[in-house]
């Protein structure tokens, strides 16, 4: 009459580690933890919307597990070959090496930006030219954009309903969406609200700049982690011009590294494959915009012109002009010497993380054939669903003979609710008869020893 779609069995022992990444095995019992990481007490702004108006969307370890498995899923594309991960790969800060991304049809106009600390910035726009109104806005976009991923519903391709379509067809999604939303329907907000929960998770703060700033009242005073050069680069990165520094601080705000949500263009006015671009006002916070050897994420700025870290100090040192530049770079060229330049570099060196490329709550949860294979639930937990037609279903399980347990149910896996008792028969069997409604619900036997 019915099956268990997904349930967990007591005896599915896993092993917690980087492994899992390739194992496809989502285990909704011990779900990573996004929602409560632990923040550096000076990190204050925080763009995670609070309600009514956008609706609020504090991120749940539940919530951003759906949004993980979004991210990385290819059947998020038109043709099932690009996900989200594709252009924002975990090694490179969820950036791409690739000055241009290739999606299902060509490749992306603009280099792909990185995505640590999206959160931490007040900043609520996105994108390069900032065209998306808020997170959320933004992370269905690359979705409907016909390079991208191509539910674009123009030039022949499928319409963003057709991708509805295709994931509520999906087993784990109709799991995943009633265990984060009460129920199985699948929308655009409720696509975006995961996604955005998910990227607001990727967070970095253990470089060598927050060992430092946590032993200091704030971001002026010298470092004590920091050498001589490290913390001259500090000052110069902090200064204005006029006070002998290079003024970056004015756009690019210790300690998130966030843009100035006032930052008109840089001067970088260049286009992928020719032209230019005056629009571009947003960078990503500059945090490991250099990888824990070194290396660039990826080359620098919307058209990723700049390759080296030379090229780009020498672009601040003389910005060329344009009609919409930013005044505070419509000035005359940085005095700034070799020495000084090396000290910059050796203090944007230490804006690095390590952990943010490495954890496995920020990799893939598919198995090497890109296959989810097993959904674990609360113990005893199983999902009803029933066969075409059906309107009842049994669910049963096995329990210690003569014992009374509580069926309860539930539409999330986080409150649950009492239904009944049942006893369990001489040979342990548990029963309960469940009328189907159009709700998802989860139902599990609990059994409470009687107090002592
Ligand atoms: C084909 C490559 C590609 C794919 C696929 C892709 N992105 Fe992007 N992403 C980019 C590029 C390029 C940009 C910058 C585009 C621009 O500014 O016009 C970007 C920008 C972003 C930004 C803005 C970051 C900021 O600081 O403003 C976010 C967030 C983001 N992508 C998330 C996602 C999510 C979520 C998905 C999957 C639903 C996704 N991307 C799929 C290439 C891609
Ligand atoms: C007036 C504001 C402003 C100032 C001052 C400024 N920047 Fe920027 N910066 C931006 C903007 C806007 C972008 C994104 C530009 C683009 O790609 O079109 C950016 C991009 C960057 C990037 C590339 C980020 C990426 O993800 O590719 C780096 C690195 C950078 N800035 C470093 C610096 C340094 C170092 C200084 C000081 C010497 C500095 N900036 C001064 C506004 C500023």
């Amino acid at each position: 009459m019915m099956k268990f779609a997904i349930f967990h069995t007591s005896v599915l022992s896993l092993t917690v580690s980087g492994a899992m990444a390739q194992t496809g095995i989502l285990d909704l019992t011990r779900l990573d933890n996004y929602a409560n990481q632990s923040k550096p007490a000076y990190i204050l702004r925080d763009n995670t919307p609070q309600g009514p108006n956008p609706p609020a969307n504090a991120i749940t370890n539940l919530g951003a597990t759906l949004g993980r498995v979004l991210f990385y899923d290819k059947r998020l594309s038109r043709n099932g070959t690009i996900s989200c991960s594709s252009c924002h790969q975990q090694s490179v800060a969820f950036s791409d090496n690739n000055t241009a991304s290739p999606g299902v049809a060509g490749s992306t106009g603009r280099h792909s930006m990185r995505l640590i600390n999206s959160r931490f910035s007040a900043e609520r726009r996105f994108f390069w030219d900032e065209r998306a109104i808020s997170l959320e806005d933004q992370t269905t976009r690359p979705i409907q954009d016909h390079v991208e991923m191509g539910f674009s519903g123009t030039e022949g391709d499928p319409t963003f309903s057709d991708l509805v379509t295709r994931l509520s067809a999906i087993e784990e999604y109709r799991v995943l969406f009633a265990a984060v939303y009460g129920d199985a329907t699948i929308t655009e907000p409720r696509v975006q609200r995961a996604l955005a929960q998910f990227v607001r998770s990727i967070q970095s703060f253990d470089s060598k700049y927050d060992v430092g700033r946590a032993q200091v009242a704030n971001n002026n005073d010298p470092f004590p982690n920091f050498t001589q050069a490290e913390n001259n680069g500090k000052t110069i990165f902090a200064n204005p011009p006029n006070q002998g520094g290079a003024g970056c601080a004015g756009c690019h705000r210790p300690p998130e590294f966030d843009i100035d949500p006032n930052s008109l263009n840089n001067g970088v006015i260049g286009k992928i494959g020719g032209g230019t671009d005056l629009t571009n006002t947003r960078s990503p916070s500059l945090r490991d915009f250099l990888n824990p050897q070194g290396q660039l994420n990826g080359p620098m700025m919307h058209d990723g012109s700049l390759t080296t870290l030379a090229a780009m100090i020498n672009h601040y040192v003389a910005p060329p002009t344009n009609a919409s530049i930013d005044p505070r770079l419509n000035r005359p060229p940085l005095n700034l010497n070799q020495t000084r330049r090396d000290e910059l570099i050796a203090f944007l060196r230490t804006l690095t993380g390590s952990a943010v490329y490495t954890d496995p709550k920020w990799s893939s949860p598919f198995n090497a054939s890109g296959q989810l294979t097993l959904i674990v639930l609360p113990a005893t937990a199983a999902r009803l669903q029933p066969n075409a037609g059906a309107t009842t279903a049994v669910f049963s399980a096995t329990g210690v003979p003569g014992l009374s347990y509580s069926v309860e149910s539930s539409t999330n896996l986080v409150q649950w609710n009492p239904v009944t008792t049942v006893t369990a028969s001489s040979a342990g069997a548990l029963v309960h008869a469940v009328t189907l409604g159009t709700t998802t619900t989860f139902f599990r036997f609990t059994y409470t020893p009687p107090a002592s």
